[in-house]
């Protein structure tokens, strides 16, 4: 029987720096009273100068490794899903399989917006299930406060940075996602996106000055589209792990809205207690918003092994869906892992690389890539 992905190892990343809705009063036309009542966010994490969206997944992966208790020369694919990734290319994940020491890795990124966790999630269990690889990683991370335009109310006030990882790992008892959708419907793609520094508008001086680097979103229609999917694709995951909703112990959504979370419940007729909600704490933190939830709801007792847990999530693209998993928690057994000398032994496999690489330029010369 083909193996299942069981969830081993969680952790996450936010930055330190606290940004409250009395400060954002001092920034845009707005009050607390205006964004809580409309959002139900108090207060969002900005990463400082030296932060950057590697970095944060770079932590969070660290956390979930300690807790799966393995090292990273074991990791087969890191998956980084992030919508602010720190260059177009190469991809974040390729600069997070450096820093963790995975050197056995592939790694790709993933832009699903905020929907990406669930996307990469899938995928990485597929992989698993077909017997391809056996251990993954898969991380959302977001510096979104890089992008957002801080004189535009209708945004800024929204958004927040942090990380969020998963360890898939092969094992043999039904657990990990039982199943998952994943839908898109790109006429929507003008709703909520960042047009410049693509290839369809390149960076040049007039796309700064219009602005173009920065999100925008027109919110109204995403609320209305977000209401309408969250419920349906729970529904529909749920039928396809042949499950009902009386199986379902705890729903963790995305976290971009108080009100699109209580609507969406209500449709489904599932009571508020057993859905996570920290975006108070957090905003909008895309597509890290359900991992954070996740390690959240773990450490306050709220996920335990057995459980049937629905992350389910809409954004940008416009894309939404959903996976159900039974939660199982690390697999037993005492292991050594060394975090800190794989650390160390990145950093300095890292160096030794690039110095290897300008030796080989320099002894067979730049002009001869072939020899
Ligand atoms: O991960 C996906 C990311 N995106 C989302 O999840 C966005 C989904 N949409 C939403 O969460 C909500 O639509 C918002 C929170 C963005 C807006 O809430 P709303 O209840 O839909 O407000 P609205 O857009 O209908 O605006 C109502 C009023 C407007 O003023 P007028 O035209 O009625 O005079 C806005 O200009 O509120 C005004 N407004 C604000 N007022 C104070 C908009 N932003 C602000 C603000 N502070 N920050």
């Amino acid at each position: 029987m083909s193996p299942f992905a069981h969830i081993t190892g969680w952790g996450m990343a936010v930055p330190e720096k606290v940004l409250t809705n009395f400060e954002l009063e001092q920034m845009v036309e707005t009050t607390d009273e205006w964004i809580v009542s409309r959002t139900g966010i108090r207060e969002r994490r900005i990463v400082s100068d030296d932060q950057t969206t590697a970095s944060l997944a770079t932590e969070a992966s660290r956390r979930a490794l300690e807790i799966a208790k393995i090292n990273p020369g074991e990791i087969d694919l890191i998956i980084v899903s992030t919508s602010s990734p720190e260059y177009l290319f190469p991809a974040t994940a390729s600069l997070v399989q450096d820093r963790l020491g995975a050197v056995r890795a592939g790694a790709f990124d993933l832009l699903a917006a905020c929907t990406g966790f669930i996307y990469g999630l899938n995928i990485a269990t597929q992989a698993i299930r077909t017997g391809s690889i056996r251990t993954a990683i898969v991380i959302g991370a977001e510096t979104l406060s890089r992008f957002v335009d801080w004189t535009d109310r209708d945004t800024c006030v929204l958004f927040g940075d942090g990380a969020g990882a998963f360890v898939l790992q092969a094992g043999e008892e039904r657990a990990g996602l039982l199943s998952a959708v994943m839908r898109s419907d790109g006429s929507g793609g003008d709703l909520l996106y960042l047009p410049g520094g693509g290839s369809r508008y390149p960076t040049t001086i007039d796309t700064v000055n219009e602005g173009l680097h920065n999100i925008k979103m027109k919110g109204r229609e995403v609320f209305r589209f977000a209401t309408r999917v969250m419920a349906q694709a729970t529904k529909e995951v749920v039928n396809k792990a042949q499950l009902s909703m009386d199986d379902i112990q705890l729903i963790i959504p995305h976290q971009a809205n108080k009100r699109i979370i209580e609507v969406a419940l209500k449709k489904l007729d599932f009571p508020m207690e057993r859905c996570i909600v920290n975006l108070d704490r957090y905003g909008n933190t895309s597509t890290a918003s359900i991992p954070i939830a996740t390690c959240e709801a773990i450490n306050d007792g709220r996920l335990k092994p057995g459980d049937h847990v629905v992350f389910v999530g809409f954004g940008g693209g416009l894309t939404w869906g959903a996976a159900v998993a039974r939660w199982s928690g690390p697999f037993p057994g005492i292991k050594v892992v060394r975090p800190a000398f794989y650390s160390l032994y990145a950093r300095l496999r890292s160096i030794i690389n690039r110095v290897l690489r300008r030796i080989d330029a320099f002894i067979l010369g730049r002009d001869n890539p072939y020899t």
